[in-house]
């Protein structure tokens, strides 16, 4: 089987991670978002990962070139020239959705994370014989996402209706896809919205179908719900395999820390923490509901809550980082320094506090 992860855009919404590296490629959990994606693809038997893409091909297939071989898996790349939507994509991409196996293919947005319950997805899809299966879950929200409203024992879907402006229902499209290849006569190689365009036209026709997803759901795409998804991962976490979590008198609740990571005397870590590879947290640190990247360093006595430390960057002894302050690649906080919802530019040295939140450039 194949799978098309719709990666194009350039995440602005998480800046100033993504000023360093393509959104799919921000750390969660210690890997790249894309590495859940895929590894979960593999784990169903997709052969070929196609990623559609409109912005720094390169730096993506440089970097997943490791993982090929690793999971051997072909990851390939398909640019657009213009951003072609949801949908335009897969018109650009069917000679390689298309395998002559009549299989139907994944689509996924990359910015979802869940358990990915693709096995159940595929066995949901062969049970209708409709054309296209979508998978929803509830939010408390729906005005921001696609929004489906469907028969319950059937799963048949009535309407798709994207981000409605009045209530049209709780349950939303996740952003993850298993489509029949036909689907593909249906999208011109144009820009066009998947869920404005090609949705609503197959549920009209009653060959839409939508799986309630089991298990946890978030769009990562913002760095509010970046920081809840990593709680709810971590969660599932525990429940499939609590081993990866750490253990001790110094973690509180869930806490993923990679093992080349060095842990000094006296910290108090977690809940709905990770740190990364190589990051050294020194004696005395206090880090709660944040995700600490590789290679960072953390002085003594530090405080960090609700907050995303970039690669490599260090936070000085006893300062206090909190309230969504997000540190970019390379920052710099200097020692007893306050940030209160700062989003630091990459390579910046931080001299003064920041009171109230605001981007520091
Ligand atoms: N290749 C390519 N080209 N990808 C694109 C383009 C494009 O022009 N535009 C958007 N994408 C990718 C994004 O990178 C993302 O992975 C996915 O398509 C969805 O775009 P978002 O911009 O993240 O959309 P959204 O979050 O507002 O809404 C979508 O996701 C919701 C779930 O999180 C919709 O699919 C909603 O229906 C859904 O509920
Ligand atoms: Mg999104």
């Amino acid at each position: 089987m194949k799978a098309l992860i719709l990666v194009g855009g350039f995440g602005t919404r998480l800046r100033p991670l993504t000023l360093s590296v393509p959104k799919p490629l921000v750390d969660f959990g210690n890997k790249p978002m894309i590495l859940h994606q895929i590894e979960a693809l593999k784990e169903v038997g997709v052969t070929e990962v196609v990623l559609a893409i409109n912005y720094q091909p390169e730096v993506m297939l440089n970097f997943l070139k490791d993982f090929e071989n690793k999971l051997d898996i072909k990851i390939t790349c398909s640019q657009e020239t213009e951003p072609l939507g949801t949908a335009g994509p897969l018109a650009l991409a069917r000679e390689k959705l298309i395998d002559g196996s009549g299989d139907p293919f994944f689509v996924l947005n990359s910015d979802v994370i869940s358990e990915y319950p693709f096995a159940q997805l595929i066995k949901f899809h062969k049970s209708h014989g409709g054309e296209a299966t979508i998978m929803v879950t509830k939010v408390d929200e729906p005005s921001k996402y696609g929004v489906v409203v469907m028969e319950e024992g059937t799963g048949k879907v009535e309407r798709f209706v994207e981000k409605p402006k009045i209530f049209v229902g709780n349950k939303i499209n996740a952003g993850i896809y298993l489509l029949n290849p036909s689907i593909l006569d249906r999208i011109q190689l144009k820009p066009t919205s998947i869920e404005k365009e090609v949705f609503p036209k197959i549920a009209d026709e009653r060959k839409l179908y939508a799986m309630v997803l089991p298990g946890f759901w978030m769009d990562i795409g913002q760095p509010r719900d970046y920081i809840t998804g990593l709680r709810l991962y971590l969660d599932s976490l525990r429940k499939k395999a609590s081993v990866k979590l750490a253990s001790g008198p110094h973690i509180l609740g869930n806490v993923l820390i990679h093992e080349s990571a060095v842990i000094g005397e006296g910290c108090l870590i977690g809940p709905d923490v990770s740190i990364g590879p190589g990051c050294v947290v020194e004696a005395g640190v206090r880090l709660s509901r944040c995700t600490v990247m590789r290679g960072v360093r953390i002085k003594k006595h530090a405080c960090i809550s609700s907050s995303i430390i970039g690669w490599h960057s260090t936070v000085g002894q006893w300062a206090r980082v909190e309230n969504m302050t997000i540190l970019g690649e390379d920052v710099h906080v200097c020692d007893e320094i306050y940030s209160n919802g700062g989003v630091v530019l990459p390579h910046k040295e931080i001299k003064s506090s920041i009171l109230k939140p605001e981007i520091v450039m």
